[in-house]
């Protein structure tokens, strides 16, 4: 059963339609592929992007009937996304700055608390907003040209998109702090040996790979899948207890009729067909 968001949760309005510019969108067996497409500027996050972004997961998403789960990526062979549009930051004050920070990081709380599976396909450069784009997704695919890292502190900047916050949870306090002070750009091959993605594929193989995660989470039981991202994110949200909110959430999923499926199922020693209910 699809997921029905009555409305905006930036805006409060009800769904209302936008005409994207810089994200273009397929829709094929239940998977979306939301692909950033500013190929010329390295896909890099302009305020436009930004909002087409918030539009997407915090509604329009929400409305695709039977959606499976959303596979982000990036135009071109070069780039996921190299960081946040630096045209759009001269003259920003200390104010400017710290609105843009928050917007943006609202904008990815809302992709790492979409309910069901999104998966980063990083083709290249994940710099900056575009490596924290990458960290908000629940799942990171890179393929053999990816490369990530925080190269804000050579503009006289630090990650504001979650960056020194997020990195920390996927590869430890130790890395963490050599990447954010150096700068450092790290290969493909480095990301997946320190934790920060899933799966290093072949150039080119980065989106089936996203696309087989999502039928294999597709084939469980939808509402356990989002209370387990809810669950796995309250553990690092300040003043949640993640071990109530399991109590919770197993509470909740006790009631299902997918749970109820799902024990049948397995007693019966055949496949479980889930309804969302
Ligand atoms: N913003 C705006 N434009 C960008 C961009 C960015 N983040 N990254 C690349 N571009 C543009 C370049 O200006 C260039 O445009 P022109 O052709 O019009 O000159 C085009 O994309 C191609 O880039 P390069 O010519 O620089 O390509 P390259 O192969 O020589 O270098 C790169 C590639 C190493 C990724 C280099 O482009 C680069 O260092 N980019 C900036 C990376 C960065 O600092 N990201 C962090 C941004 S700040 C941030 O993200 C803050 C935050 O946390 C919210």
């Amino acid at each position: 059963m699809a997921y029905v968001k009555p409305y905006c949760e930036l805006c409060g309005k009800k769904h209302h339609p936008m005409q994207y510019e810089n994200l273009q969108i397929s829709l094929e067996d239940g998977i979306a592929v939301v692909t950033i497409s500013r190929e010329k500027a390295l896909n890099a996050l302009n305020s436009r992007t930004m909002e087409e972004l918030q539009h997407f997961f915090g509604d329009a998403a929400h409305e695709i009937e039977g959606l499976k789960g959303i596979i982000l990526t990036g135009a071109g062979e070069k780039a996921f996304v190299a960081g946040a549009d630096i045209t759009e930051f001269s003259g920003l004050s200390a104010t400017d700055g710290m609105k843009l920070a928050k917007r943006g990081q609202d904008v990815f709380f809302l992709i790492e608390h979409f309910p069901k599976p999104v998966v980063a396909s990083v083709n290249g450069f994940a710099l900056g907003g575009g490596c924290e784009l990458a960290m908000a997704c629940h799942l990171r695919i890179a393929g053999e040209k990816a490369k990530f890292g925080q190269p804000e502190v050579n503009l006289g900047l630090i990650p504001g998109y979650g960056g020194t916050q997020r990195l920390i949870q996927y590869i430890g306090k130790t890395k963490a702090m050599e990447l954010l002070m150096t700068a450092d750009i790290i290969g493909a091959a480095d990301a997946h040996q320190l934790g920060l993605v899933n799966y290093l594929v072949p150039s080119g193989a980065e989106i089936e790979k996203a696309k087989e995660l999502i039928e294999k989470i597709a084939t469980k039981a939808p509402f356990a899948i989002a209370k387990v991202i809810e669950c796995v994110n309250a553990y690092y949200e300040e003043g949640v207890d993640g071990f109530w909110k399991e109590v919770d959430a197993f509470g909740e999923c006790s009631g299902t009729e997918d749970f109820k499926e799902g024990a049948a199922a397995f007693v019966e020693k055949r496949k479980a067909t889930f309804s969302g209910r």
